[in-house]
């Protein structure tokens, strides 16, 4: 069986927008690969962070994916693999400054970071981040990583990195992993179809995946159907996006019946709203069930992740093993 790897970093909350870009991808690809998926601690120190929140989060995050359905025996926690970072160190060593200065991510956190404060402290892990997601890549000798088009260019590094190791030491160690873009939908913002669902936008701009009825009816109530600026003749953002979610949730029928009476000039934005509402409840109703059930024995989870987190650390040393004898590491021959 071939070997799928992918990991998010424990944000605080989980909205519709990470459900059906990636969250919901990620159960599926159980059935047919070997799947390891970790919740990347150690990428969240890069940008400003409080230490009890980090920790706090990190194991919400688990707990959310475990809700979704991701099987326990699945997941780590980054930070009880420590050789993630210690195989970023090696790596590091034969990546070279210039392509990381290249990483448009990099970019983009470095401005976000100035338009906060002007003298804000870019830090090496930020810079250095890339090379640790190859490390989380490469450490499991991952042969595919479903990520979004927004990582091409890490796995485009990461593959680089593979490559230029497995030169340099004349050895073909590390297989080249592939990216794994599966055709996701776009969810916008309920209050600004403009901008992509994001937490970092604010509250009202995302739908969170465990929210409670009412609110959530509320948010798609609520949701921005015209904001002006769309050209005659053409749906605007808002109304595709509310189309975009009844068809993500799977509710084909009332996509149908209801596109049909937009062509004809007949929709009443009102009942495409309670569709969406229905269909959307319909999903987190009982996410949010599973995730209360979950959380009424916290102890035995984080325990049953603590160990499958030792199980997957067990193939991460074997890794690290082989890497130092092919480095010339940590031998006294
Ligand atoms: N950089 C990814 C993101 O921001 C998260 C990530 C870290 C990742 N390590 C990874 C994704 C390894 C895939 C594989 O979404």
């Amino acid at each position: 069986m071939k070997n799928v790897l992918s990991c998010i970093q424990p944000t605080g909350d989980l909205h519709l927008g990470n459900y059906f870009g990636a969250v919901q991808n990620w159960v599926r690809l159980q059935d047919e690969y070997n799947c390891t998926y970790g919740v990347v601690d150690y990428h969240s120190m890069t940008m400003p962070y409080n230490a009890a929140q980090l920790r706090e989060n990190t194991w919400k995050m688990v707990f959310y994916l475990l809700a979704c359905g991701i099987k326990p025996e699945n997941v780590f926690v980054q930070s009880l693999v420590p050789e993630h970072v210690e195989l970023s160190w090696i790596l590091g060593c034969t990546t070279s400054y210039g392509e990381l200065t290249r990483m448009t991510q990099f970019k983009d956190k470095t401005d976000q970071l100035r338009e906060t404060d002007k003298d804000s402290f870019v830090s090496l892990g930020l810079f250095a981040y890339p090379v640790l997601q190859a490390a989380d890549i490469l450490i499991y000798h991952a042969d595919y990583v479903p990520v979004g088009k927004d990582q091409e260019q890490h796995l485009e590094l990461s593959r680089n990195i593979a490559q230029r190791f497995n030169h340099q030491f004349g050895k073909d160690y590390f297989i080249h992993p592939e990216p794994l873009f599966t055709e996701t939908p776009k969810i916008l913002s309920p209050a600004d179809p403009n901008r992509k669902m994001s937490k970092s936008l604010g509250e009202k701009h995302y739908i969170n995946l465990f929210g409670e009825e009412d609110r959530v009816r509320k948010q798609i109530k609520s949701a921005v159907t015209d904001t002006g600026d769309t050209p005659a003749g053409e749906m605007s953002a808002g109304v595709q996006n509310l189309f975009e979610l009844l068809r993500a949730c799977g509710h084909t029928d009332a996509y149908n019946s209801l596109m049909a009476d937009y062509t004809a000039g007949e929709l009443k934005y009102s009942a495409l709203k309670e569709e969406v509402a229905n269909a959307v409840t319909g999903l987190v109703n009982p996410f949010r069930e599973k995730l209360a059930a979950l959380q009424a024995d916290k102890k035995a989870v984080k325990e049953q992740i603590q160990a499958s987190s030792a199980e997957i650390r067990k193939r991460a040393q074997k890794t690290l093993k082989e890497v130092r004898e092919i480095t010339g590491l940590g031998s006294l021959r």
